[in-house]
């Protein structure tokens, strides 16, 4: 599928993601990851929370493209199958391994070596701070992290919020996309 097409399926998708409250990225964070990820051409990307793969197929696109293989965990089945069934109608699976179940308890059970070089985190907001500790042993040198919506739940992500700011070896801005959106960009040393 050209790029062309796939920005139109991207949008229908949206569309159905806003009828239907699935709390899809904003357009243009996924064109942000999607970005990034042709930038910085990670080797392994981990999501946590893929809903129904809104943001996993804008970063399939840039991993196709860069060589890159992207593993996403979500809890909830329903979303889980959603997600396989649009990366599939796409032609993006090949590059992503979906994985079913809590993060918190799939990440220290991935094999030893599996290292991740781009991290986008977006599941249930009041456990950032248990995603941050979740990842910390899965970090290559130089990996980019992102957490979404940091300024639109300022009392679930306020314990991340207070404890990331003073964490030592990383650079890290908070990024008011979209505005009320606003995602936390973090480079480990
Ligand atoms: C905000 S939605 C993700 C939206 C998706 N990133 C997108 O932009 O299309 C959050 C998703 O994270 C999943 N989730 C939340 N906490 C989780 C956890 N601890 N482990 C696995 N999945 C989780 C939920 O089931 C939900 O589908």
């Amino acid at each position: 599928m050209d790029m062309e097409k796939l920005v139109k399926y991207l949008k229908e998708l949206k569309e159905y993601g806003i009828k239907n409250d699935i709390p899809n990225v904003t357009e243009t964070v996924g064109r942000f990851l999607n970005m990034l990820v042709k930038i910085h051409k990670p080797k392994n990307i981990l999501e946590i929370g893929c809903a129904n793969g809104y943001s996993t197929i804008w970063m399939a696109e840039a991993a196709k493209s860069v060589d890159s293989k992207i593993h996403t965990i979500d809890y909830s089945k329903p979303s889980f199958e959603e997600a396989k069934k649009n990366l599939a109608e796409v032609n993006l699976n090949d590059c992503v391994k979906f994985i079913f179940g809590n993060a918190l308890e799939v990440i220290p059970n991935l094999p030893d070596d599996l290292m991740f070089d781009f991290v986008f985190v977006d599941g249930v907001k009041r456990y950032y701070l248990d995603f941050w500790n979740a990842i910390q042993l899965r970090l290559s040198s130089r990996a980019v992290i992102i957490f979404d919506d940091m300024i639109a739940f300022p009392e679930k992500t306020k314990a991340f919020s207070n404890f990331i700011q003073s964490v030592e070896g990383f650079d890290q801005v908070l990024l008011p996309i979209d505005g009320d959106d606003g995602i936390l960009f973090l480079i480990k040393d």
